[in-house]
């Protein structure tokens, strides 16, 4: 069994975790990276697309942006398609910021590329990770390596990056942690397909038939996304099934149609809220979906997990350099505030623009009232654009 030492050990090589390993790096606190899953699996993993300003600030100012700022597509705001006809938000002139269209996939194989040119350590294709001692001041984690071997990497903090599904969480135990949950009832089929985008911004469409989202990766490629049965299987919605309901949500009166074309990805992601509260036990410390999920509308996801991880990296930066543990016990609290406001306005969001199974006439009609209120007042739109665009880091 080969034994190993490491200031931070971390669970994870998403978007938290290869961010903390990056930002760690910066400040010459050495990590190593336990990764599941094979680096081509993670680099092409078609997930979120939606950067915040403060995600792309991050990024920028720490030295991964250089890519991002060539290929990103920035976007001063979104439209709210609803009654056929868009309702543009305008998030520059109500904000003076503005958000960036890249995908996920593209920040972790940025964020990989960088870790990698440093020196750093990523182990992928670890199975079998077993977290320990996180009371103490010495924990470790042991697993298995790609090539089969018994391992245990001794740290001074082990951070929990590995999502909603991972071994960390779990390992606090039962009764340290509160947990806050909501299910949604549908679900999100998304595909990637080879057309060009036929709206030039990110499109929440609400309608009779449900909710539909139009998005894009780049010149070529548009993401889109359809609000499905929570329990629908893929095999249920053939490619003509899909284009068919995707224009039939996207219809507006004089407007372009949806270019269609082949699609090259497919997948269903459930919609769920959960937190929980604190985001650390003893030297575990959680963050990014390990520790709070939100329904993906408004695109939260991804820029909370670079949130977390922004936080903890000054706060171990503090620890290692003096000792002092106040930033890390900070470190919950801090987080959570953003956390339950990227929560509310997730919710907020997911319930303006999908139509609940059962929904009574008197819910569609609030529905009706708040896109209308949120595309006909400054106030209300200006509310809307600063959360999407992300309140700044601290607030
Ligand atoms: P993850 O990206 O989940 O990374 C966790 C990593 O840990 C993974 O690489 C995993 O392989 C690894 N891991 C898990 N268990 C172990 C283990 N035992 N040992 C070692 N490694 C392990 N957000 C949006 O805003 N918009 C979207 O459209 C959107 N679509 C999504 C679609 C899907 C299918 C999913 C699952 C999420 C989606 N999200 C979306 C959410 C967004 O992608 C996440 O919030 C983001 O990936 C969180 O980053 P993370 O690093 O915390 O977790
Ligand atoms: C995308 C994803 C989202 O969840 C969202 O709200 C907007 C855009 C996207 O994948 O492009």
């Amino acid at each position: 069994m080969e034994l190993s030492r490491t200031q931070v050990a971390i669970v994870g090589a998403g978007p938290a975790g290869l961010a903390l390993a990056h930002l760690l790096d910066r400040c010459g606190v050495d990590s190593v990276v336990l990764e599941a899953r094979s680096r081509h699996h993670v680099e092409h993993r078609v997930r979120a697309g939606v950067l915040e300003h403060p995600t792309v600030r991050l990024l920028c100012d720490t030295g991964v942006g250089e890519r991002l700022q060539r290929e990103g597509l920035e976007h001063g705001g979104i439209s709210l398609r609803f009654d056929r006809a868009d309702h543009r938000i305008d998030f520059a002139a109500l904000t003076g910021k503005g958000i960036t269209v890249y995908g996920q996939q593209e920040v972790v194989k940025d964020l990989i590329a960088a870790r990698l040119a440093a020196g750093g350590e990523i182990l992928f294709g670890v199975d079998d990770v077993r977290v320990r001692e996180i009371d103490t001041d010495a924990p470790e984690v042991a697993f298995t390596d790609g090539d089969g071997a018994e391992r245990v990497l001794r740290a001074a903090v082990v951070a929990g990056c590995d999502g909603f599904h991972g071994v960390c969480r779990p390992t606090i135990p039962p009764g340290a942690l509160r947990v806050f949950e909501r299910d949604y009832p549908f679900a999100w089929l998304g595909i990637l397909a080879k057309a060009a985008p036929a709206q030039e911004e990110v499109t929440y469409a609400h309608g009779d038939r449900g909710f539909a989202l139009a998005s894009m990766r780049s010149p070529e490629v548009t993401r889109l996304y359809l609000q499905v049965d929570p329990d629908e299987s893929l095999e249920a919605w053939p490619d003509d099934r899909i284009w068919e309901e995707l224009n039939a949500r996207l219809a507006v009166d004089g407007g372009s149609a949806l270019n269609e074309g082949p699609i090259v990805e497919r997948g269903i992601t459930a919609m769920r809220s959960f937190v929980v509260e604190p985001m650390r036990h003893g030297r575990l410390f959680l963050a990014g979906d390990a520790a709070h999920i939100v329904p993906a509308t408004g695109a939260k996801g991804m820029n909370l997990a670079v949130a977390d991880v922004a936080v903890l990296a000054e706060a171990l930066e503090r620890f290692f350099a003096t000792g002092r543990t106040d930033l890390l016990d900070a470190y919950s609290d801090r987080c959570l505030r953003r956390v339950w406001r990227a929560e509310h306005f997730s919710w907020w969001m997911t319930s303006m623009l999908h139509l609940a199974p059962g929904a009574d006439p008197f819910e569609r009609r609030l529905q009706l009232s708040q896109l209308r209120y949120v595309a006909s007042s400054p106030a209300a739109a200006t509310s809307l654009a600063e959360n999407y665009v992300g309140l700044p880091y601290g607030s």
